[in-house]
């Protein structure tokens, strides 16, 4: 049995999808706090199977505690965290509890009923601004430049001492690029609450009708048009990524290689913003808005990875192109607003 925690999530939902769809038995620990509970039908609709969920915080060491008696838990993939970057600086108190604290507490839990394999959603935030592109793991860390890719450092340190301490752990930190896209049945997605900060939900708003028009942070940036440019991958892929790692550490333990291991997960493609504004409004034969305006404070130019590593040790491959990705982003947005938000 797989805990995943954060299961009803955005990345997680897709996950499961991708674990159930492979035969595994999961479980999950969701508090509601980015998500609603609607989503567990949705994953059973599109998988025709069902699961345990466990409506709590992973904070509640009880409740953790209850779930690894009541199941035989062998690996956790751990999703559950606030990941909103502006607001992490308004209340970073809040993010470093939930999200370092939340992470110290599955780690007894786990370590007290002796299950040592976790996979954990770092963030290509941890290499902060880099000259050198693409982005290889072992590029040295910058310092974040907010509380919320803080708190995905500090995780990813406290997991590399958990591991020194005691090597019979097995660990993979993946470091996402930029997720975008929906599931193809267009039953689950991304549903921001409230103003996007995101490109890609502020282009779906804007293209339905949601916003006037999109703001296009910055046109001098060191790039091939001017726009920021980023790695945007597509759920699905990522979501596949997991189930990959999983299976590595499967491999691991039977051979009695205990290791901690981090991959970037990503395209390897650069995409402006521009580029991802011109290609949504070809595929999807709709206009967007837009307008350039000032640099948004922390960006950088450019950002995207290298990776290999995630190809050579994990069979990792992305099926989806930027057109799916433009798509899919579309889809669901009409989907929920056919559904009147209720979708
Ligand atoms: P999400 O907000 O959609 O999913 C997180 C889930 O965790 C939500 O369902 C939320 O209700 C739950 N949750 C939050 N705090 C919890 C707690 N204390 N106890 C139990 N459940 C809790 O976010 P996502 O986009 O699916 O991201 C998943 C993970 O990946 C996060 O850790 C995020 O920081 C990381 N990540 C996301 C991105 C991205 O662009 N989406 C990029 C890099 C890393
Ligand atoms: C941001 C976070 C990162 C997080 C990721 C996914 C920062 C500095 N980084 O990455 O930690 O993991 O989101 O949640 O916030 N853009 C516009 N107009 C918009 C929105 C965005 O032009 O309305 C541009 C941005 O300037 C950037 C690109 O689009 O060039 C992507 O932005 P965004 O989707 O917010 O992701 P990141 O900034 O890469």
């Amino acid at each position: 049995m797989i805990l995943v925690t954060g299961g009803l999530g955005y990345i997680g939902s897709h996950t499961l999808v991708e674990l159930l769809n492979a035969g595994y038995d999961v479980c999950v620990i969701d508090n509601l706090a980015n998500t609603t509970i609607d989503v567990k039908d949705k994953i059973k609709k599109i998988t025709g199977k069902d699961f345990k969920v466990y409506i709590g915080d992973i904070l509640d060491e009880k409740l953790e505690n209850q779930i690894f008696e009541e199941n035989k838990i062998d690996a956790v993939i751990h999703f559950a965290g606030l990941k909103a970057v502006g607001e992490s600086s308004v209340i970073p108190l809040e993010y470093y509890r939930n999200n370092v604290e939340g992470t110290l507490h599955l780690l007894e839990v786990m370590k007290k009923h002796d299950c040592k394999s976790i996979v954990f959603s770092s963030s290509a935030t941890v290499y902060g601004s880099q000259e050198v592109q693409p982005l290889k793991e072992d590029a040295p860390l910058m310092d974040a430049t907010n509380p919320y890719g803080r708190t995905k450092r500090f995780i990813e340190d406290i997991l590399k001492d958990l591991y020194k301490s005691d090597n019979s752990w097995h660990i993979i930190l993946l470091r996402y690029f930029n997720p975008i896209g929906a599931h193809e049945s267009g039953l689950i997605g991304e549903k921001p609450n409230g103003i996007p900060n995101n490109l890609m939900p502020y282009i779906t708003q804007t293209a339905i009708g949601a916003r006037e028009y999109l703001n296009v942070f910055g046109s001098d940036y060191k790039t091939h048009d001017g726009t920021g440019v980023r790695d945007y991958i597509h759920v699905c892929d990522l979501a596949h990524g997991h189930l990959l790692a999983l299976r590595k550490i499967e491999k691991d333990k039977e051979r009695n290689i205990a290791k901690l291991d981090i991959y970037n997960l990503g395209t390897g493609n650069g995409y402006s913003v521009l580029d991802i504004v011109n290609t949504f409004m070809k595929v999807n034969n709709i206009n967007v808005p837009y307008r350039i305006v000032d640099r948004r404070p922390g960006d950088i130019d450019c950002c995207y990875a290298d990776a290999t590593k995630a190809h050579n040790e994990l069979g990792f491959k992305c099926e989806k192109n930027l057109a799916d990705m433009c798509k899919d982003s579309w889809n669901f947005q009409k989907n929920i607003k056919d559904d009147g938000g209720q979708n």
